[in-house]
């Protein structure tokens, strides 16, 4: 769906909301969290897509390292999670589905997440992924509505996921930039989220869907903060900046429609550059605010911590609800 049609879809609903409601939907973060106790809080998010790799086994350790993202990006640890399953079983061979569970079964196990049971249904279109339960001390809990002006922005993974996976349909992509991005895809954000926590961050999301403008931008919008990005420091996957101008995802052109309001460009940032920014990730990178005397010592340890990727693209400015977007 596009950006904002969920939003639409619930707007004017009653929805019940207990006291230890700590972040329901309404808020644009990553998770929802409910808090149990003085020391403990449950975060619980759903996700699931249609195959995004050819390989089975590989899209089920994707889907399983996206759907466990937004537990990371709250500062939680995930204990425990559900399969969803559709798939046409009545003519496809059950093999595929057993590949892609195990795909999943072993990102939980890499996780260290119980897999407690889960839900299928016939549908002619293959679907996975996971519902997850975290668990986070709450004053631990680290949302995307506490950046502070001054702090400078890091990302975790490289951009480019939806480009490529675009181009890899009309045949443009190199097997090993394919390769990278798999690899890259199935990796999960628990390492550079256990970092982050040593340090002073504020802020924190996933990129995923809305792309990096469009994540950034609820961050801001959340945190009622401004930002400038610097280009040049924007990490992407080989050959993305070759194929950003000939295999532009639908999702990028919705994202760009949704936020083009609030992104100010410099002069001179080439269409390619802008079809990157907006482009939908799957299992994209953390988007880490944190306190500027930080960001170097916390950039060090992700990269030694071999999240290799990570870099810092970018700060929070004071100019509320407006992204600036320099080439350096
Ligand atoms: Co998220
Ligand atoms: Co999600």
């Amino acid at each position: 769906m596009a950006p904002g049609d969920l939003e639409k879809a619930l707007c004017g609903l009653d929805i019940y909301r207990a006291q230890n409601v700590l972040v329901g939907f309404e808020g644009a973060e990553d998770a929802g969290v409910y808090q149990l106790s003085d020391e403990l809080a449950v975060v619980t998010t759903v996700d699931f897509f249609t195959p995004i790799v050819d390989d089975p086994y590989r899209y089920g350790q994707i889907a399983a390292a996206n759907s466990l993202s937004d537990i990371y990006a709250m500062g939680a640890t995930p204990v425990c999670a559900l399969n969803i399953v559709a798939f046409p079983s009545r003519n496809t061979d059950l093999a595929i589905l057993r590949d892609i569970l195990r795909g999943g079964a072993d990102k939980l196990r890499e996780a260290k997440v119980s897999l407690l049971g889960g839900h299928s249904v016939e549908d002619a279109e293959i679907k996975y992924g996971l519902a997850v339960v975290g668990a986070v001390h709450p004053e631990r809990l680290i949302r995307n509505s506490e950046a502070v002006v001054g702090d400078r922005l890091l990302l975790t993974k490289p951009l480019g996921t939806g480009i490529i996976n675009t181009a890899l349909k009309k045949g443009l992509v190199s097997p090993g930039a394919a390769a990278a991005v798999e690899q890259t895809m199935a990796t999960l954000n628990r390492d550079a989220a256990a970092i982050m926590k040593n340090y002073p961050v504020h802020a924190c999301t996933d990129v995923t869907g809305f792309g990096l403008l469009g994540h950034l931008a609820e961050l801001i919008e959340n945190s009622g903060v401004g930002a400038c990005l610097n280009l040049e420091a924007i990490p992407t996957f080989p050959e993305t900046l070759r194929l950003a101008a000939k295999a532009v995802p639908g999702g990028a052109r919705h994202n760009r429609q949704f936020r083009e309001s609030m992104v100010k460009l410099e002069p001179g940032i080439g269409e390619e550059y802008v079809n990157i920014l907006y482009d939908p990730q799957t299992s994209g990178g953390l988007l880490i605010a944190v306190a500027a005397e930080a960001a170097t010592a916390l950039l060090t340890a992700l990269h030694s911590g071999g999240v290799n990727a990570a870099a810092i693209i970018g700060e929070i400015t004071a100019a509320g609800g407006e992204i600036i977007v320099r080439r350096h």
